[in-house]
């Protein structure tokens, strides 16, 4: 029958509560610290036949999910993973993310997902009064920070060309420090990135960006990236400083905050910040330190008109609809979209806003504290005093061999995960903390691990 996979019937009601009954049970029992990628071969012996013409059945594919696949993939919410930019979506974001699933909503247009589209903005709203921006801002939820950073600078290559024409090969300018993604979009918009000069911290400065301005003479620049809050480090550059001379200049300033401007709503790191309410755009990933399950991005613009003016699709179909409201289409570079900002707007009605500037209080409290330990620690130099939740610290004596053993011993144990980095050319440790139920005191005691590992 055609319509098998369409029709509620006891199997579907089974499959659909067994599903969700999974779904809370990873919920409540969190996950296996040891799970993690297993070879190819494996994943592929188990997975032979899975799509065939009968198929397996909602019972065995669940299966061979919960027990094979699942276990292949490390938890990213786990409070003692502290690499890379880990996760830690809340559990009213995590459960209503599969009502959204179920509720089918084509988050493109307001005349097809008006009711979502308006809680997704008042979700926007906060973040659009935590950067101090107009009222007239507003933007939309994609992807990550990579497609927020892309939507971004395409709007202000737009906006640039509308109002100078092209003379010269376009730029954007950034530090070494910027995420890869910033230089990807520039890749594909095939215009190049003048590079700016960082402070010791890895930080850009107004005068640093003037002097690559001045430097690129053959080129045109038209947009700044601004990191609040670089991957590496956690390091915020002077806004304040680069607005002014995006002022002067009038270039489009972008930050750049898809792990860092979640500090906006702790008190303790907001003033890092200060001059992001002139900027033309940021994004921040609520997947990242605002506890939404993935995927969740943020791209706010000051004046949303010229993001439409760039990305708004046309067509015969198209124009057929009423446009008149907010189509969040129009504020990036996709037309159907999965309102992916419900699960934010969903924990931001259910705990308040407290509990946010509390929880990302948390964290930046227990990174500092774990640099603390660091400092006075005998084996251990801090190398850069932290500015949000990231901290670089080096093991004396130790060869980039012996960090990487440590990383992948502790990482099968299923202890902690910490991964090195580099910070000016020396390999060192790096710690990032986004999740609240991190404590501190669970994890000072690997300082102890590690200054006499492999001693016997
Ligand atoms: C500062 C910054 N920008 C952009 C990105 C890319 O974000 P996404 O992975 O969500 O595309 C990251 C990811 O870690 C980031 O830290």
């Amino acid at each position: 029958m055609s319509d098998a996979m369409h029709r509620w019937d006891a199997g579907a009601e089974m499959m659909a509560h067994s599903v969700i009954g999974y779904a809370v049970e990873r919920m409540r029992l969190r996950k296996d610290t040891t799970w993690g990628a297993v070879p190819p071969h494996v994943l592929a012996d188990a997975l032979a036949g899975a799509v065939c013409p009968d198929g397996i059945g909602g019972h065995e594919a669940l299966r061979l999910f919960r027990d094979v696949l699942l276990p292949a993939c490390r938890p990213q919410d786990d409070p003692m993973n502290l690499a890379y930019v880990p996760a830690a979506p809340s559990l009213a974001a995590t459960a209503f993310d599969l009502l959204v699933s179920a509720s089918s909503i084509f988050g493109g247009l307001w005349e097809a997902g008006a009711g979502a589209i308006a809680a997704e903005n008042q979700a926007l709203r906060w973040l659009a009064d935590l950067a101090g921006y107009p009222a007239e801002a507003g933007g939309v939820f994609v992807s990550g920070g990579s497609a927020a950073n892309l939507s971004a600078l395409v709007t202000a290559r737009h906006t640039h060309l509308a109002k100078y024409g092209r003379t010269r090969r376009l730029a954007i300018a950034a530090t070494r420090e910027v995420h890869a993604s910033a230089r990807a979009a520039a890749r594909v918009m095939d215009v190049d990135v003048v590079e700016v000069e960082t402070d010791g911290r890895g930080r850009m400065h107004g005068s640093a960006l003037r002097a690559a301005i001045d430097r690129a003479n053959d080129h045109t620049v038209f947009a700044v990236v601004a990191t609040g809050g670089t991957t590496n480090a956690g390091m915020v550059d002077p806004l304040d400083e680069i607005a002014g001379v995006c002022d002067e200049c009038d270039l489009w300033l972008h930050v750049d905050g898809a792990y860092g401007l979640a500090g906006l709503c702790a008190p303790s790191v907001r003033p890092a910040f200060a001059g992001i309410e002139r900027s033309d755009s940021f994004g921040v990933d609520p997947h990242k330190w605002l506890f939404a399950p993935y995927d969740c991005a943020a791209l706010v613009y000051r004046d949303p008109t010229l993001a439409a003016a760039t990305h708004a699709q046309h067509g015969d179909y198209l124009d057929a609809v009423d446009r008149g409201e907010w189509n969040p289409a129009d504020y990036a570079y996709h037309l159907s979209r999965r309102v992916r900002g419900l699960p934010l707007w969903f924990a931001l009605a259910t705990y308040g806003t407290d509990a946010f500037r509390d929880a990302v209080e948390h964290t930046v409290r227990t990174a500092h504290e774990f640099a603390r330990a660091v400092q006075a620690h005998p084996g251990f130099d801090l190398l850069v005093e932290p500015t949000l939740s990231v901290v670089l610290f080096t093991c004396r004596g130790w060869t980039p061999q012996q960090y990487q053993q440590w990383s992948t011993a502790h990482a099968r144990a299923g202890t902690v995960l910490m991964v090195p980095t580099r910070w000016h050319g020396t390999t060192c440790m790096r710690v990032c903390v986004v999740h609240p139920s991190t404590q501190s005191d669970q994890i000072i005691p690997f300082l102890n691990d590690m200054a006499t590992w492999g001693v016997d």
